[in-house]
């Protein structure tokens, strides 16, 4: 008896060691050989226009056929299939197909996305892109990725899709209505215990830098789960969290005196179970608040008063920071309130508060900070400081009235969402230098770094080669920022916008349909290139 049960858990072990105890799901394989699309059909409607999506014999990577999309007239028309009618949290659809076209450009931008329905039905469904790629004219090319189901538990239905990078209707040129075809497509639901993992057995970034600042990132409710393997590299490499969304006023309080700390809350105990340092982002600013906002609230046609708005920013301000008063040491009280023009922003650039309440809501702002929390550091934060000199001077002018008027500024927040060729280094430390001058501390509160230079670059794979330039920009401003930290010019951390690749802002933005790469880790939880600069540069071949 005793003998036998060892035998099954020997086997057991065996199994788990040497992978055949997984149990991945074939969710959708299709080769187009045995005469049937395997439920792949066009997005198109017969309103909008219907793209033909049908067997071709003719041209095919493997066996008898594939499956030709043409007569497309929209850059999302594309083949779709579903992919579960039963969203999972957590679960990880492992993809791979074939594509292939012989018309037009040389080289073609694709694009897999990701299509989800609600459990209410009447709520729209949400798009999101999952990888972009490029395609050589006359190759047939295979794309591979990965795709985690996220956390919302509205979720219902989701559906997977290839299309080229949108473009509104009028925009379209022949380039993007070519014809394409697929081959060889593949969609595996991973077993649990083959879902990609964090790397943990590299060093810690937090730790190398500790003598010089504390770094953190830019989190969602999703990854400070402590299943996600995004909690691991957290808790490994970062000593400060911030929310990328759930610190925002259309989070906190979306209906006039609700407030929702949920998801914010989940965030904060996920830190202090771990020992980080938390910021807050943001407690003013001129966009994702709640439309109730800038409305009266008897009368929502009608735009709120003055006073009444003042009453609500100061309301909300002490609220939220007498709430976390000793646990959040660091706040973004307003945030791009420059214009990218000339002076603040105003209305013309969509700042409400601007156009109701005039330039003193940001004096207003600081000191109701103030007053909530005396302990609190107070940031005034802002994008494009080190490139636009403009803007930058705008800047110093705009703090160094704060500060004769009173106002209790204690640092300028620079965002850094920069890229893999601009600003430079020297633009960088110019700007630091001179905001220090004002005796504030100069915080980096959003770095990124794109491997796009522009909006207008088209879309490019990521090769060996883009990975290292960025390594190489990581290295140099960090290299910057360490000598602005011992001159005493920067606040003690610097706070990168997001942990891996697959979750940046920068996926579909500033550019639909692109996705981008400007993070440490990718999108399976692996050290990139980045990551090595700066903790142990020397593993980088090539770097300087
Ligand atoms: C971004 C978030 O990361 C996205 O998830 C969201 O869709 C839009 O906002 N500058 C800021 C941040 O100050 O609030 C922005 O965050 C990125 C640019």
């Amino acid at each position: 008896m005793k003998r036998m049960s060892l035998f099954v858990l020997f086997l057991f072990f065996t199994g788990f060691l040497f992978g055949q105890s997984f149990n991945h799901v074939t969710v959708i394989d299709t080769s187009f050989d045995n005469g049937s699309l395997g439920g792949w059909g066009p997005r198109g409607s017969v309103q909008q226009g219907l793209e033909r999506v049908e067997l071709d014999t003719s041209v095919k990577r493997s066996g008898a056929a594939s499956m030709r999309i043409s007569n497309r007239t929209k850059t999302w028309q594309g083949p779709v299939h579903k992919l579960t009618d039963n969203a999972v949290a957590g679960d990880v659809y492992s993809m791979s197909a074939w594509i292939y076209y012989n018309e037009g450009p040389a080289m073609s931008p694709f694009v897999l996305s990701v299509q989800r329905s609600f459990k209410d039905t009447s709520k729209a469904h949400a798009y999101q892109n999952i990888t972009s790629f490029q395609v050589r004219r006359g190759e047939w090319t295979e794309i591979k990725t990965e795709y985690t189901v996220g956390a919302d538990p509205t979720q219902a239905s989701i559906w997977v899709y290839f299309e080229l990078p949108f473009k509104e209707d009028h925009l379209v040129t022949p380039n993007d209505r070519i014809t394409f075809w697929m081959d060889d497509i593949k969609f595996i639901k991973l077993d649990p215990a083959s879902r990609p993992k964090a790397e943990l057995n590299i060093p810690n970034l937090a730790d190398i830098w500790a003598p010089h600042f504390d770094i953190g990132t830019a989190v969602t409710r999703d990854e400070v789960d402590f299943s996600s393997p995004t909690a691991q590299i957290l808790m490994k490499h970062f000593t400060v969290l911030v929310a990328g969304n759930e610190q925002k006023m259309e989070s906190i309080q979306p209906e006039e005196g609700k407030f929702d700390w949920a998801p914010a809350d989940a965030i904060i105990n996920f830190g202090e179970m771990t020992g980080m340092r938390f910021r807050w982002h943001t407690l003013v600013w001129h966009t994702q608040n709640p439309a109730w906002l800038f409305q009266e609230s008897a009368n929502s046609t009608r735009t709120v008063s003055r006073n009444v708005l003042n009453q609500r920013l100061r309301t909300y301000i002490q609220t939220v920071m007498r709430r976390y008063r000793g646990r959040v040491e660091s706040y973004d009280v307003v945030n791009e309130v420059l214009s990218d023009r000339s002076g603040l922003r105003t209305g013309a650039e969509g700042s409400r508060w601007h156009e109701i309440l005039g330039p003193e809501y940001i004096d207003n702002a600081f000191r109701w900070a103030k007053e909530a929390d005396p302990t609190a550091q107070l940031v005034i934060n802002d994008y494009n400081l080190e490139s636009d000199t403009r803007k930058r001077q705008e800047m110093f002018n705009l703090v160094k009235g704060m500060k004769e008027r009173g106002v209790p500024v204690d640092a300028i927040g620079i965002q850094m969402h920069i890229n893999i060729r601009t600003p430079s280094v020297q633009q960088i430390r110019e700007t630091i230098e001179l905001f220090a001058s004002l005796g504030v501390k100069v915080m980096v509160t959003e770095l990124d770094i794109s491997i796009y230079t522009s909006d207008t670059e088209p879309i490019k794979n990521v090769t060996p080669a883009l990975l290292l330039e960025q390594a190489q920009r990581y290295k140099d401003i960090f290299a910057m920022l360490r000598e602005q930290s011992q001159k005493g010019n920067l606040a003690d951390m610097v706070v990168i916008w997001g942990t891996t690749d697959h979750t940046s802002w920068k996926n579909d933005f500033p550019v639909r349909g692109r996705t981008d790469a400007p993070l440490l880790f990718d999108g399976r939880y692996q050290s990139k290139p980045a990551f090595w600069a700066l903790v142990q540069p020397t593993r980088v071949q090539g770097l300087r």
